[in-house]
């Protein structure tokens, strides 16, 4: 017989890094908490729980969310990507890669919030997002480039308590220059 329906709870099913994830939630458990506490991944960290940090940043579609403000019911039938999903086999994704070489972190605590948020941003940027720096929001403008002003500008929402910004604003700008569109999140939809 089947399950009576719950007003409360929903049997979802979330798409993450590839794999399906049958679940039975709450409607008000958030993304963060059904990664971490239901699904065991717990890469993706909790600082403020109130999107003020950035620390749980995931993505979805490919677009950056803040995962404790995110609703896991919201997630059903979305591609979800944690950092745990970054990296090809023993390659780990561009971004990674370039925090690693050139020391974008310290404690790490705030590490995979910023690689995802890097990732959006650098195709964010590719698409032709302006930012609240960009000089000239015309569209037919030529595209401003991913200055060390606009990558802190877009990497705003993502606090690093212990200082590493001068790194992470480095790793974020050497793997733009160097692989461009992020090979993991590019599709042939494109970023848009
Ligand atoms: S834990 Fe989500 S923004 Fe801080
Ligand atoms: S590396 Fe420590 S909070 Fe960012």
């Amino acid at each position: 017989m089947a399950p009576e329906p719950s007003p409360t709870s929903s049997a979802i099913t979330l798409h993450i890094n590839g794999e399906k994830h049958p679940l039975s939630v709450d409607h008000r458990t958030t993304l963060l908490d059904a990664l971490r506490e239901r699904l065991d991944l717990t890469g993706t960290k909790k600082g403020c729980d109130q999107g003020q940090c950035g620390a749980c940043t995931v993505l979805v579609d490919r677009r950056r969310v803040v995962s404790c403000l995110t609703l896991a019911v919201t997630a059903q039938d979305r591609e979800v990507t944690t950092v745990e999903g970054l990296a090809d086999g023993d390659d780990l994704h561009p971004v990674q890669q370039a925090f690693l070489d050139l020391d974008g972190y310290q404690c790490g605590y705030c590490t995979p919030g910023q690689i995802c948020s890097a990732i959006a941003l650098i195709e964010e940027h590719a698409a032709g997002w302006p930012s609240a720096v960009t000089p000239d929001v015309d569209p037919d403008a030529t595209p401003a480039p991913l200055t060390p002003d606009e990558i802190r500008e877009r990497l705003s929402g993502n606090l690093c308590r212990c200082g590493a910004y001068v790194s992470i604003v480095r790793a974020v700008a050497h793997a733009a220059a160097t692989h461009g569109r992020s090979p993991a999140l590019t599709t042939e939809e494109g970023a848009a």
